[in-house]
């Protein structure tokens, strides 16, 4: 029997924060170079991209580029995603995608595969990956309530600049330095100076005085844990670091439960850490975090304003769990449960 090729992979947004992440991983798993496309905007046709010690060459995304892909990792803004996405499905690719374009379709599985992964069985050509601050809030609330439901959920977020994209990580870089040099910040993709200072805005404000961010954390835990009725509340929060968000978490638990009991049902999920020994000053910070696969968490002590409530904080890389690791532990999901395709084809 002939060996079957690796699959053919496009990477869309292969010059962007988490595009190039995708990369990274791809490359960490020697995946040929001759079975990756790297796509991006019109303004890096024919860059140049370090890849397996050797050079790939980026593409401007046109329709053609994704014939004979198997499947396309898109790490764009929604609106193009949704420009792209008829061309991608009429080719037979799968398309994982990391923007918010269709992660609210009820015809598109959005999947945290140690969460939801059988979702991906019933895909019609489109896996959509949560939000980056979604992915680890819903692990890690999925690991407390295998002891007991949770009833209520409220977090504040300390987002990375790279949540943003490429343009905020260079932001932040040059603020910082024009601030020390003594010159003003001149804010462009963030509203207000980012450098030594932390904006309570994450994307636009909606009328009920929510952003469009903490609305998404809502909606997209829900649908990933099958709960559409858990009540949480978030309050988003840009902070001036790099790579990394962080979150504290406030739940409350149909019966009390102990911090002991909490660690050991954390410590056992597959893709969490706990990093949680405050005596010796141990607990996760964002800068531990970057570069690394797991959600850490720590700080976890009785929520004081609850009998049954905990308090916790957590640190996760966002561009790797939050976004280009986890889709591609969607395509090794997909490929373990034979779900390439769509159901029926
Ligand atoms: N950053 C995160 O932590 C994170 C986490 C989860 C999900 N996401 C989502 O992932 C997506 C990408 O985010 P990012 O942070 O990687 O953004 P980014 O750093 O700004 O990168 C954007 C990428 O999109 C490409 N692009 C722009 N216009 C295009 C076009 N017309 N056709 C094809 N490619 C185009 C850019 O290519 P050029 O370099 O050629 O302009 C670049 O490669 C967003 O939807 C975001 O919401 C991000």
């Amino acid at each position: 029997m002939p060996l079957q090729k690796p699959l053919k992979i496009a990477v869309v947004g292969a010059t962007g924060a988490v595009g190039s992440v995708a990369l990274k991983l791809l490359e960490a798993r020697k995946h040929p170079a001759d079975r990756v496309v790297a796509l991006a905007s019109a303004r890096s046709d024919g860059k140049k991209l370090p890849y397996l010690n050797r050079e790939i060459t980026v593409h401007e995304s046109r329709p053609d580029m994704f014939e004979g892909v198997d499947v396309a990792f898109v790490s764009v803004s929604a609106t193009v995603s949704k420009l792209l996405q008829p061309e991608i499905t009429k080719r037979g690719a799968l398309m994982i995608d990391d923007g918010s374009a269709f992660r609210m379709r009820a015809d598109v599985p959005l999947v945290v595969p140690e969460i939801n992964g059988a979702d991906i069985e019933w895909h019609r050509g489109i896996i959509s990956i949560p939000n980056c601050t979604t992915t680890p809030l819903a692990m890690v609330l999925d690991a407390l309530r295998r002891v007991s439901p949770v009833k209520r959920v409220t977090v504040a977020t300390y987002q990375a600049v790279s949540g943003t994209g490429a343009a905020a990580q260079a932001e932040l870089i040059e603020q910082s330095k024009d601030v020390l040099g003594g010159r003003p910040a001149r804010p462009a993709v963030y509203p207000h100076q980012i450098a030594f200072n932390v904006l309570p805005q994450v994307d636009d404000f909606e009328a009920d005085g929510y952003t469009k961010e903490e609305h998404k954390m809502v909606n997209e835990t829900r649908k990933i844990l099958h709960e559409p009725d858990l009540p949480l509340s978030a309050t988003c929060v840009r902070v001036p670091v790099q790579i990394s968000h962080s979150e504290a978490v406030q739940v409350e638990f149909e019966r009390a439960v102990s911090p002991d009991e909490a660690r050991e049902a954390l410590a056992g999920y597959v893709g969490i850490s706990v990093v949680d020994d405050p005596a010796r000053r141990v607990y996760p910070m964002p800068h531990q975090a970057a570069g690394r696969d797991d959600v850490f968490v720590g700080r976890i002590r009785k929520d004081l304003s609850h009998p049954n409530g905990l308090a916790l904080w957590f640190s996760c890389d966002n561009l790797r769990k939050g976004a280009a690791l986890n889709a591609l532990q969607i395509l090794d999901e997909a490929v373990r449960r034979g779900s390439l395709k769509p159901t029926g084809q």
